[in-house]
């Protein structure tokens, strides 16, 4: 998943050659996840259609104050579409446009909706090379530059006049990585890494069977995902889950008994800042593993159990050890053992989860927590959606590591 998932963009597009590679740039910013709204300015349609661009955006594209062709000729709110956003790329931008930009006329709908807009603005220039280089334009990036508007520098390469030199617009997925990196710049866990481990453990008695639980992975599902939005590299190490977490800051180990997450979970300990144990670790596993099927024939069936080891009370017993918390899953004298646990297993919060509370559990979109932290205090929360609680552990986490 990229940064751009879920944000608001509204694409300005002018009267420049280059204008055909919009369509390249709308199909990544809504393959990357993004709404596009696209407004053109009147020349920039002798270059790309609106059609093809309100087809790949899926939203109208508009460049009228008012919409002449409607019978109702409403008008078009640059107000609006400027408030909407959450970032504006105008792409490709004329040296035309960029010296309106500077000085404030208003002249067309894009225009009024760049003076309207409140978020960051991104533009990248196309034109030929001595343009480029011409004071005027290079005094409009200074210009736009000291409004705080964000410049995607051009390329150096072959331009539409045939003469070759800087000036040709920045490739659609450079823009598109240069608008992501500014917004995973700004990201409160830019720096930091995470391990999380989360779903089940299958312990197995034979090649059919094993020994599991009805842990989902989706808690420590939601935290991956709101880690890695957060800038965090995430290692996730997973039980047996059918629970998806797609997104490049995320890389997932899959594994299926309690020792193999152990392994996982030490081979990387040393390089992380923050951990968080939300998996349902089998505590028993076989003594041994029967090489075929056990077939039935007695009665009863003994099968000899051996403890698993503690992934976390081995990471509580590091000297040197990240940010750590735990989880505990309780039915009866919830905040005793909870305290206890806390204590035993030396993590810095713990979160509590009591089987009693109706919207807490395995299998469940919901959770129901109660966060303790090293001094005992004790943060109760709401009945809420996993990725709801997500945020709300994670928001502790960073209040106590910054
Ligand atoms: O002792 P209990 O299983 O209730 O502790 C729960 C916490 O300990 C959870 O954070 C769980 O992921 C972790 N744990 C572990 N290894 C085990 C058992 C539990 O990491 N073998």
């Amino acid at each position: 998943m990229s940064y751009l998932s879920g944000k608001k963009i509204l694409l300005g597009v002018t009267g420049g050659i280059a204008a055909y590679k919009t369509t390249y740039l709308v199909r990544l910013l809504v393959k990357a996840g993004a709404t596009v709204k696209v407004v053109m300015t009147p020349a920039s349609r002798e270059f790309v259609t609106p059609l093809t661009l309100s087809t790949l955006s899926k939203n109208p594209v508009l460049s009228h104050f008012t919409n002449e062709e409607d019978e109702n000729d409403t008008w078009n709110n640059h107000v609006d579409l400027g408030l909407w956003a959450d970032y504006m790329i105008i792409a490709p931008v004329t040296a035309n446009t960029m010296s309106k930009m500077v000085g404030g006329t208003i002249d067309n709908l894009l225009l009024a909706v760049y003076c309207s807009a409140k978020c960051p603005v991104f533009y990248a220039p196309a034109m030929d090379l001595d343009m480029y280089k011409h004071p005027s334009t290079q005094h409009n990036f200074k210009q736009l530059e000291s409004y705080g508007n964000h410049m995607i520098p051009a390329g150096v390469g072959e331009l539409a006049s045939g003469l070759s030199g800087e000036g040709r617009m920045a490739e659609p997925e450079e823009i598109v990585s240069y608008v992501e990196d500014y917004i995973s710049d700004k990201l409160p866990l830019k720096s930091k890494s995470a391990l999380i481990t989360a779903g089940p453990t299958y312990e197995p008695i034979d090649p059919v069977r094993f020994i599991g639980n009805h842990s989902s992975g989706k808690m420590g599902g939601a935290l991956a995902m709101e880690l890695a939005h957060l800038g965090a590299q995430v290692v996730l190490i997973m039980g047996p889950s059918h629970v998806i977490t797609n997104h490049n800051n995320i890389d997932r180990q899959n594994v299926t008994t309690a020792q193999q997450m152990y392994d996982a979970v030490h081979k990387h300990i040393d390089s992380v800042d923050i951990a968080i144990f939300s998996a349902a670790v089998a505590d028993y596993r076989p003594v041994n593993r029967a090489d075929q099927k056990i077939k039935k024939s007695a009665d009863t069936l003994s099968i000899e159990l051996v403890k698993n080891p503690d992934i976390l009370a081995s990471v509580g017993a590091m000297k040197l050890r990240p940010f750590l918390v735990g989880f505990a899953l309780e039915t009866d004298n919830e905040l005793d053992y909870a305290f206890a646990k806390a204590e035993k297993k030396n993590t810095d919060l713990l979160i509590l989860n009591s089987l009693r509370d109706k919207g807490a559990g395995f299998k469940k979109d919901t959770n129901k927590i109660t966060i303790i932290d090293r001094q005992k205090n004790v943060i109760p929360f709401d009945t809420k959606s996993k990725t709801e609680v997500a945020k709300d552990i994670i928001n502790e986490i960073i209040k106590r590591t910054s």
